[in-house]
């Protein structure tokens, strides 16, 4: 399959959409970013690359970190972790504060900000400290996307936390029904840390290889976690990678994928290869309106979907 050529025609479909989404102003220092921009990478099982558009252009991964943070806690927490957060789709908005109140404080899954923000807690309380937790998670993320220039954008990190009252009472109720171990601000901070990593496209599919491949990076031979965890990971994210949106995405697109405000958005095709493509403009639920038609079109050239 010619996949250069594939992920060429892609662009020219989608170029004039780019206007059609809105970048997250609700995070300040990402309001002002062009939503005209697209980038498209896919990395295959011995490492080759096929990219078009800004690829080497960093970006805020935001919501795609949490499929990092909840590897690490599935690795280290395994089945005991389902207590402190599910893993059923929610159906509900990513910042949703409703059901988490009439649950008991038990995210429905690890990918809506609350259960994000329960299994950053957990990395803490695993690791000691915060600063140790952000720390592991980055070095995870440069391991599995073998790249040691991996950093996070302060400045975003900080107009979170300025404007980042939602996730501070979803913290806060978690704390209330006794389901969160630490301080309700040093979680949060935590979470917004790894939410404001920059990466690229090409960094991203990259480093999503694992999830493609049971759990071994196809590339370095080296395992990041079982075959079971990594099945598990792939299934939450078909189900509730894009929250509200999830079934929209895998009835479109029919692949496991997490989307970040940031307009990033990775997908998995088991046993070949994983993608990463980003545009800045969101759809209503907030995920890449671009990115998520470009992973549409590129399973419906390439037939690479797993249904
Ligand atoms: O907590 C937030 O709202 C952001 N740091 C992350 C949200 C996000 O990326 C949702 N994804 N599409």
């Amino acid at each position: 399959m010619d996949y250069q050529k594939i992920l060429e025609d892609i662009e020219q479909e989608v170029k004039p959409m780019l206007l059609e989404g809105k970048v997250a102003d609700y995070i300040p220092a990402l309001a002002g970013i062009d939503p005209e921009q697209f980038a498209m990478s896919i990395t295959l099982f011995d490492g080759t690359q096929y990219s078009v558009g800004k690829s080497e252009k960093l970006f805020s991964i935001q919501s795609i970190s949490k499929v990092f943070t909840y590897t690490l806690a599935l690795k280290f927490y395994s089945e005991e972790f389902y207590g402190r957060v599910g893993h059923e789709p929610s159906g509900d908005p990513f910042n949703s504060l409703v059901q988490l109140e009439y649950e008991n404080g038990v995210p429905r899954n690890p990918f809506i900000n609350a259960g994000a923000i329960n299994v950053t807690d957990a990395l803490i309380t695993h690791y000691g400290s915060s600063k140790s937790a952000y720390n592991h998670i980055i070095e995870f993320i440069r391991s599995i996307a073998d790249e040691e220039e991996i950093y996070l954008d302060k400045a975003v990190s900080i107009s979170e936390m300025e404007k980042g009252y939602r996730n501070i009472s979803l913290a806060s109720l978690m704390k209330s029904f006794d389901n969160l171990d630490n301080s309700v601000l040093d979680v949060v901070q935590t979470y917004f840390n790894h939410c404001s990593i920059e990466m690229n496209t090409q960094m991203l599919s990259r480093a999503m290889l694992y999830l493609a491949n049971h759990g071994l990076d196809p590339v370095t031979n080296k395992a990041y976690i079982s075959p079971p965890q990594a099945k598990r990971i792939n299934a939450v994210m078909l189900t509730c990678g894009h929250y509200d949106a999830s079934g929209d995405f895998a009835y479109n697109v029919g692949l496991p994928g997490k989307s970040g405000v940031g307009g990033g958005i990775v997908a998995i095709v088991p046993g070949k290869m994983a993608i990463s493509v980003w545009s800045p403009g969101l759809n209503a639920q907030g995920n890449s309106l671009v990115g998520t038609k470009a992973l549409e079109l590129f399973t419906t050239k390439t037939g690479l979907s797993i249904f």
